[in-house]
């Protein structure tokens, strides 16, 4: 603990879980990579790929995501209300109780226990766990916004805001469910209405947990990173008001050309559109505060995690509106080209601002500077590589599925069969696997560094590490 009575071991605890967690993430992406490859990876029951994967999302978002949400959160929500948080006895309880509920999740999904819902597999029981945490959680950190000392309230405060209230509404509503016994439930809605509502909460997952928690993260510590301030503050203010009335309305453009309404999916498809507006808000917001500054790409490696993770989401939110279209989503809907976009935001964009988040504090909670800048700059070129070529091939791969599916014949039919598309794809699958060990071997090296800090003599810190 600081003389000013921040706590930093609670944000500490958090660190080293949601680690773990995204290493599990990473490794388990790895291997369900390597099984589509060679299916003989699959071990039945429990580890097919059809458990897996599930179990590679959740890890993923909510073990790695949430995880270090919760950690920088409870950093950055002390400094930005100069004072400690609301209860250090409340985090702590959350703590154990996430690690549970992570634990009780990998089990479930393990045994076959699956809602089918996807992003909001878990069970009923489980359900309830979340929701507990959800809550805890949102108390201590609107309490500590509530009782802060620091009257102006930086743009932050908002993003966080909006995750705690979005999170709650989606789950809540995405989970009404009818339970038939310990761990089978039916959905409350049916139909077309449970596909809306279920994507309604899936792309507005993408909002509150792999969009708003990032740019919190991201205004906080890039100026901190640059040491000059964010070039506009009503600019993001404007960017977070449009971009949390936009994100609503978008859910249906995962079910373009399906049996919903038409008119829900103009809506969809307009309202993604205009989403480039508030996504570049930010983005360009973030660009501009590096004006003067842009030597430090050279010089400063939590600058390039910073800026390559802003230019992904900036190339991603370009991306997903145009997938939002009829025509482009006809063509790549179902193909590679999906997972190419999802990964080029989770390991791009997210996980490039949580490790430049996590560089950035590591020095403060342990009171010493980073062991290594050689290292964190290889650990940046590793996850930058292996990214790449993960997004790369997978949009090649959609593009020749997608143009393979839909080739005819002279006499209208077929040109190939499916069978004769799917392997068609081994090539690329292999490279994504190859890229999967690159960006693992990223994270090995990330965490090489961080325990060899730990570990390191107790120093004093630089001014720019005490300023963090
Ligand atoms: C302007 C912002 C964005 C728009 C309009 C958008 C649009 C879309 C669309 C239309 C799809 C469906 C593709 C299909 O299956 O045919 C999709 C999938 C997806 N997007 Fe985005 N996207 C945006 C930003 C992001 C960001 C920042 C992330 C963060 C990682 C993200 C993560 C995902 C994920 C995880 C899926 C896969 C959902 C599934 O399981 O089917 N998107 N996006
Ligand atoms: C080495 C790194 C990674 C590898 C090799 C990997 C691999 C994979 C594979 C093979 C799939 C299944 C794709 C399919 O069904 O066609 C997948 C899906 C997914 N992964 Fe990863 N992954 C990695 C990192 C991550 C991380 C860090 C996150 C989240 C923070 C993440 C989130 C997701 C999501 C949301 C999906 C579902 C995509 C969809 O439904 O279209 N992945 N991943």
């Amino acid at each position: 603990m600081e003389k000013t009575g921040y706590n930093y071991d609670i944000v500490k605890s958090y660190v080293h879980w949601s680690i773990l967690w995204g290493t599990v993430a990473v490794l388990v992406g790895v291997l369900i990579a390597f099984q589509l490859v060679y299916p003989s990876l699959n071990l039945e029951p429990y580890l097919t790929y059809g458990r897996l994967r599930p179990l590679h999302t959740n890890a993923g978002i909510f073990g790695w995501g949430i995880g270090s949400f919760f950690a920088l959160f409870f950093y950055i929500v002390q400094r930005l209300c100069r004072r400690p948080l609301w209860s250090v006895g409340l985090a702590r309880f959350q703590l154990y109780f996430f690690n549970a509920t992570i634990i009780a999740a990998a089990v479930t999904l393990l045994l076959g226990f699956n809602t089918s819902k996807e992003y909001h597999e878990l069970e009923w029981p489980l359900d309830i766990m979340v929701v507990i945490l959800w809550v805890v959680f949102s108390i201590n950190i609107i309490m500590t916004i509530v009782k802060r000392k620091e009257e102006h309230m930086y743009i932050s405060l908002w993003y966080m805001l909006a995750t705690i209230v979005g999170v709650a509404v989606l789950y809540i509503v995405n989970a009404a469910e009818i339970p038939v016994s310990l761990f089978k439930s039916y959905s409350a809605y049916a139909g077309t209405n449970d596909a809306n509502v279920q994507w309604w909460f899936g792309h507005n997952a993408v909002a509150m947990v792999l969009t708003a928690p990032p740019l919190a993260i991201f205004y906080y510590f890039l100026p901190k990173s640059t040491g000059v301030p964010i070039y506009s503050h009503r600019m993001s203010i404007i960017a977070f008001w449009s971009l949390i009335f936009m994100y609503l309305w978008t859910g249906a453009h995962h079910l373009i050309w399906t049996p919903v309404p038409d008119w829900i999916q103009t809506l969809a498809l307009v309202f993604s559109l205009m989403l480039i507006a508030p996504s570049w808000g930010s983005v360009f917001n973030g660009y501009l505060s590096m004006g003067g500054q842009w030597h430090q790409m050279r010089e400063n490696y939590l600058v390039k995690f910073f800026i390559l993770g802003i230019t992904f989401y900036g190339l991603q939110t370009l991306q997903g509106p145009s997938q939002a279209v009829r025509t482009f989503s006809a063509f790549i809907h179902f193909t590679e080209w999906v997972p190419g976009h999802v990964h080029m935001g989770t390991m791009g964009w997210v996980s490039m601002v949580l490790f430049a988040g996590v560089y950035c504090i590591f020095p403060k909670i342990y009171g010493r500077e980073v062991y290594s800048i050689p290292l964190a700059n290889l650990h940046f070129w590793l996850v930058l590589i292996g990214q790449l070529i993960y997004s790369v091939s997978m949009w090649i791969a959609g593009i020749q599925q997608a143009s393979m599916w839909h080739s005819m014949n002279p006499d209208g039919n077929l040109t190939y069969t499916f069978v004769e598309t799917l392997a068609q794809l081994y090539p690329y699958w292999t490279i994504r696997a190859v890229s999967g060990v690159i960006y693992l071997a990223g994270v090995l090296v990330f965490i090489y560094n961080l325990i060899m800090t730990a570990r390191s003599p107790e120093a004093s810190l630089s001014a720019a590490a005490q300023n963090v």
